[in-house]
């Protein structure tokens, strides 16, 4: 699985902040077009986020562009100016309907075979923000083989159900949880939303802790200060993985090298599911330390 733990958004019309891009360890560098730039600078933004592709992964970030919504009538414009080399992925605004990830996966393939990039090669990632999108989640994330991701877009969503967005998210916790649990079923990585009181780096930790163990695995973050404690929140903890490792040997020690498919470690029992979520977290780990070489050698 591709490593997402932090997803920056950087808007595509501020230069100085697109010069900060590749001093940021974020996993994935997001130009955004859509919310964050003003109607009336799209047009410099798309030209701005073209050019800088390339720039904005130098520190080895996947570089996304996140896209206006099919109903503004933007789409078409922004995806003809960025789908370039150096793009990894492209996220949806506003993705309300399983139509229009299939409209999106057609528009891609057709810029891949113009501007001669490997077909399929352009990633997808869906901002599940509306009602009607988190309803539409799971048939969405099936409706393209691209589609490696859903994030759950807070701040719209509770604009759309006509409710106050907090730092403690009671409001969200439905829709949040629906969005992640899609994700899974359709075998994506379930992307948390943005947190946007950014000063309060405590609650930013204890949100995203909770989005966890909800299933999330990475965080839409908004400010720099962000992107250590996603960082690390997201990877397993030293304590994480001295368990994962107690609950393989014992699984496999104890348990399939006896015929037993029920075992116990400290006190808990391991069964088959425990010893392959074991595996998973170990895994995980060496995504992530790749991911870290990966970096260091390209940035
Ligand atoms: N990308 C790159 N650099 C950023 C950044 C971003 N998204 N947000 C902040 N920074 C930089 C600032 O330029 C500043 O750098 P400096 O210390 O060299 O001057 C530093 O980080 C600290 O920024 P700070 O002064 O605390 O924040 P701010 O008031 O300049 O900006 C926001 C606050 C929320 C306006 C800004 O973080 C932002 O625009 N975030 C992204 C918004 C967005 O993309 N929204 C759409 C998705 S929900
Ligand atoms: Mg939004």
């Amino acid at each position: 699985m591709p490593v997402m733990r932090s997803v920056f958004y950087v808007p595509g019309n501020n230069e100085s902040f697109i010069k900060k891009a590749p001093t940021l360890p974020a996993d994935i560098i997001t130009l955004d077009l859509e919310d964050s730039v003003p109607p009336a600078e799209k047009a410099k933004a798309r030209e701005m986020v073209r050019e800088n592709l390339k720039f904005a992964g130098s520190g080895g970030s996947a570089v996304y562009v996140r896209v206006n919504n099919w109903e503004t009538l933007m789409t078409n414009d922004d995806l003809e100016a960025v789908v370039h080399e150096g793009l990894s992925g492209i996220c949806l605004a506003k993705c309300g309907h399983p139509d229009d990830v299939r409209r999106l996966d057609w528009k891609l393939e057709e810029l891949e075979r113009r501007r001669g990039l490997p077909v399929g090669s352009i990633a997808v990632q869906l901002l599940c923000e509306t009602a009607k999108g988190v309803i539409n989640a799971y048939p969405s994330a099936i409706a393209s083989k691209r589609v490696n991701s859903l994030i759950f877009g807070a701040v719209d969503y509770t604009k759309d159900m006509r409710v106050k967005l907090t730092s403690e998210g009671v409001e969200q916790f439905y829709a949040r949880s629906h969005v992640a649990v899609a994700a899974r079923a359709a075998g994506c990585i379930a992307i948390d939303c943005p947190f946007v009181a950014f000063q309060d780096v405590e609650a930013f930790e204890k949100s995203t802790r909770e989005g966890r163990q909800m299933g999330y695995e990475g965080r839409m973050l908004i400010h720099p200060n962000q992107i250590e404690p996603a960082n690390r929140i997201y990877a397993p903890s030293p304590e994480d993985i001295e368990w994962a490792q107690g609950v393989v040997k014992v699984f496999e020690e104890e348990g399939i090298a006896k015929g037993a498919a029920a075992v116990s470690y400290k006190g808990k029992m391991v069964d088959t599911p425990v010893y392959e979520n074991a595996r998973t977290i170990l895994k995980t780990v060496e995504e992530i330390n790749a991911f870290e070489q990966k970096r260091k050698k390209n940035g």
